[in-house]
């Protein structure tokens, strides 16, 4: 079914979803409240790197504007705020502030929407804090508005696919009518639609996040383990994952992860079961396996080199490659601890050295070429164009398995 539909949050998700169900030929209004966004949009410029984004953002006919009251003719509302967390906790603020200005709108009208978060939430978060806000106009959800949870799986870099073809499709609804309404959204996809309630469908997606880290974490502990035994962690993980109850996805040993979801949805839970005085021990150690491996790094390279006056060369910034979100990214620490002891960082990425820059404006952003001219170099993303570099002679320490990297005069997989 074609509907009306506003998105709020112009970021890595919602300026996607937007782009994608305007192309599937519904009437939407993408709302953010970052001015600067909005009229690089409206340019048909986006101000993030997807695949594909701008020149779906060419194609498209959408609104875009600060403006919520936009919101008061849509059918769907769909949250799409930032919900970032670190060891002090969750950060609701932007999620509760948009429901607040939403609750403002919902007191105006006369017809019945659905609001839907797509944002990343710790279970309970929608009745225990969403819904409430959005009650404070006076309407009460279920009758007068409806609500669901719709956790969204799409992986950045791959993001307008992932979208428009999902694996599954998981509705919490706080009713029937709101789940029959929002579903219908989703009916031409091929994905089965799994019902379910608010907080089920929030723990669906920090359970199936934490799970990913944990298959991480695992392959790079028995990793580690065979780099001293002298085996090669990718021919364990293929035997490994040829069982397909355990599954070959998520099984590369390396630097670990980063990124905008798994260590801050990993985190989210962990506060969630801290705050119901449950003690997450395993996932709490694959966290911090996860910020013990991007150290490993340094420890290789400190055997062949003093890092106080070296000069260190980095190949990739942004958390994976195929992006320039650089958030949670493995080079963080690296660069931290680089500068801490002393070296000078060289640095190169393909997407995101703009971005890292806001971060680490003391340190060279050069060519790839320039940073092969380093005493040594950490390879830290799988980016295709490092397999085509010429490492001979170089001392490279890998974190990624760049097949070429093995040509270097002295070289050292994290793993292997
Ligand atoms: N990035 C991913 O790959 C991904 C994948 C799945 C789920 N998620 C989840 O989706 C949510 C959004 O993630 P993101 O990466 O798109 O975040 P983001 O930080 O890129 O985008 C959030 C946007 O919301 C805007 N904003 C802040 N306060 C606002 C307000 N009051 N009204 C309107 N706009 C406001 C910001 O300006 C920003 O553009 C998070 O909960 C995240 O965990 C992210």
């Amino acid at each position: 079914m074609k509907t009306s539909i506003s998105v709020i949050g112009a970021g890595y998700v919602g300026l996607v979803i937007a782009a994608c169900l305007a192309k599937l030929g519904n009437e939407v209004t993408l709302i953010d409240i970052d001015e600067l966004k909005v009229n690089s949009i409206r340019n048909g410029v986006s101000p993030i790197y997807e695949e594909g984004l701008d020149e779906l953002l060419r194609k498209v006919n959408m609104q875009v504007t600060t403006d919520y009251e936009k919101t008061l003719t849509s059918k769907i509302i769909m949250l799409c705020l930032g919900t970032p967390s670190d060891e002090g906790g969750i950060n609701l603020n932007d999620i509760a502030e948009a429901s607040t200005t939403l609750a403002g709108i919902l007191k105006r009208r006369q017809d019945y929407c659905v609001i839907t978060i797509k944002s990343t939430i710790a279970p309970g978060t929608t009745e225990g804090l969403i819904i409430p806000a959005l009650e404070k106009s006076g309407k009460k959800a279920g009758k007068d508005f409806g609500v669901c949870m719709c956790p969204e799986f799409l992986r950045e870099g791959k993001a307008i696919h992932d979208f428009m073809n999902p694996a599954r499709i998981i509705v919490g609804e706080h009713d029937r009518t709101s789940g029959d309404i929002f579903c219908q959204l989703y009916e031409h996809f091929k994905a089965s639609i799994m019902r379910t309630s608010l907080k089920t469908a929030e723990m669906i997606k920090l359970a199936s996040n934490a799970f990913l880290a944990t298959k991480i974490s695992y392959i790079n502990e028995i990793g580690n383990m065979c780099k001293q035994l002298g085996i090669d962690a990718y021919d364990v993980a293929k035997g490994l994952g040829s069982d397909d109850r355990i599954g070959n996805k998520f099984l590369n040993a390396g630097v670990g992860f980063g990124g905008s979801c798994l260590p801050k949805d990993l985190r989210m839970l962990i506060a969630k079961a801290k705050e119901i005085n449950y003690q997450p021990r395993m996932l709490e150690e694959v966290l911090r396996l996860n910020d013990e491996q991007a150290l490993r790094m340094l420890n290789l390279l400190r055997k062949h080199v003093q890092l106080k006056g070296a000069i260190i060369g980095l190949l990739g910034l942004a958390f994976k490659s195929g992006t320039d979100d650089v958030r949670d990214s493995r080079a963080i620490g690296i660069v931290e601890a680089l500068l801490r002891e002393g070296a000078t960082v060289k640095a190169y990425d393909p997407l995101a050295t703009k971005n890292f820059s806001r971060i680490f404006p003391q340190i060279e952003y050069v060519t790839v070429e320039q940073v092969l001219n380093s005493d040594a170099i950490l390879i830290l993303t799988e980016c295709e164009e490092f397999n085509e570099l010429d490492y001979k002679g170089k001392l490279v320490i890998d974190g990624r398995r760049i097949a070429k990297a093995r040509e270097a005069g002295i070289y050292e997989g994290i793993c292997w």
